[in-house]
């Protein structure tokens, strides 16, 4: 599909038109990735963060926050817990914490990657060139950086740059990554003030673009401690901006599944906020294929309030697992076993 048929599926209101769309992600899912649905387990080790992102509960400007930073036999155990499940992946999430040491990770990859059979990815934002390689060479196998908008003036205007540094564009970031051996994944938010379909349709292109590994997408969702999130109270504005809308998330995930159709694609935590009963069953049937249930200790999950009312904030590690694999099983899908790396 070119930029034009994208833009235009993604302003198209007609039900039967979309259950059309709808029904081709999911036949191109099924030929191309399965009916294995992935479980990465989600462990946001750190809700520290230097940066100042617009939309983002847990910028530095949030000073309302109560931090935390997990200890290393922390995380060791919650990686336990991910084999106890029989997940293939572990994923380590954080903002961008410049406390949380480059050496001290890859000691802990490597405790990981030694002693389980999990794949790791990394979710630890924009990080040094060194660092990237120090953890690969760790045994890192992913890493995750969404380029949350391929505006470049959008993405300057929600997204400053780190204390005492330039402007950055994480685009050249994914290539580096690649480059250096990850699996790359990326992703966007939807409905970000000043994003308008156009951008839209050139954040999909830029998906297959990238030939990335992994794509998730989410509604934007506005956080009340945020500059954004403060803008948004006078409500989106404009013919051309794109709502944060629960439908147009099933057609970002169908047209994505349809332009990248061997990627690994999310049914997104912020999906299931949306929609708590069938949001991710939805996202699942319409082009998706893994689910990130949570694994952080509970304690600490209220604290990772990247916007409000998150799903899974109360839930324990095993009652996602529970409500995960249930969920899968209710739409006829199956767990996927190993490590559900991407078919090359
Ligand atoms: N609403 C929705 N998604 C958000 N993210 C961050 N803040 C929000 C928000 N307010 C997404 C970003 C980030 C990912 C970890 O979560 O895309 O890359
Ligand atoms: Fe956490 Fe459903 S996945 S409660």
């Amino acid at each position: 599909m070119n930029k034009l048929e994208i833009t235009k599926w993604l302003k198209e209101t007609d039900a039967s038109k979309l259950a059309e769309l709808y029904e081709k992600a999911n036949k191109i899912r099924f030929e191309n990735v399965g009916d294995d649905v992935h479980l990465r387990g989600l462990i946001e080790i750190s809700n520290c963060c230097c940066r100042t992102c617009g939309y983002c509960g847990i910028s530095a400007i949030n000073s309302k926050l109560t931090r935390y930073r997990m200890k290393r036999e922390e995380i060791i155990e919650c990686a336990r817990k991910a084999v106890t499940l029989s997940y293939g992946t572990v994923v380590l999430q954080a903002g961008e914490d410049p406390g949380l040491d480059g050496k001290w990770i890859a000691d802990i990859i490597r405790e990981i990657k030694d002693k389980t059979p999990l794949a790791v990815t990394l979710s630890l934002g924009e990080r040094s060139n060194e660092e990237f390689q120090l953890w690969k060479d760790a045994g890192a196998d992913r890493y995750l950086l969404r380029f949350e908008t391929s505006d470049e003036t959008l993405f300057r205007k929600i997204h400053p740059p780190a204390p005492g540094q330039g402007y950055t564009n994480r685009i050249e970031i994914l290539k580096t990554l690649k480059k250096i051996g990850y699996e790359a994944g990326s992703g966007v938010m939807i409905g970000i003030p000043g994003q308008t379909y156009e951008t839209l349709a050139n954040d999909i292109l830029t998906f297959k673009e990238l030939d990335l590994d992994m794509i998730g997408v989410g509604p934007y969702l506005p956080h009340p401690e945020t500059p954004l999130g403060e803008e948004m109270s006078a409500g989106l504005k404009g013919e051309n901006q794109v709502p944060n809308i629960e439908e147009m998330v099933y057609k970002v995930i169908a047209l994505t599944r349809i332009a990248a159709p061997e990627s690994n694609i999310p049914s997104t935590t912020a999906l299931a906020t949306i929609n708590k009963a069938t949001g991710r069953e939805l996202g699942l049937n319409r082009g998706a294929n893994i689910v990130m249930p949570n694994l952080t200790p509970v304690e600490y999950r209220k604290y990772y309030e990247i916007y409000p009312s998150k799903a899974c904030i109360y839930e324990t590690a095993e009652e996602c697992h529970g409500c995960l694999s249930g969920r899968i099983a209710s739409i006829n899908r199956t767990v996927g076993k190993g490590t559900g790396s991407r078919n090359r």
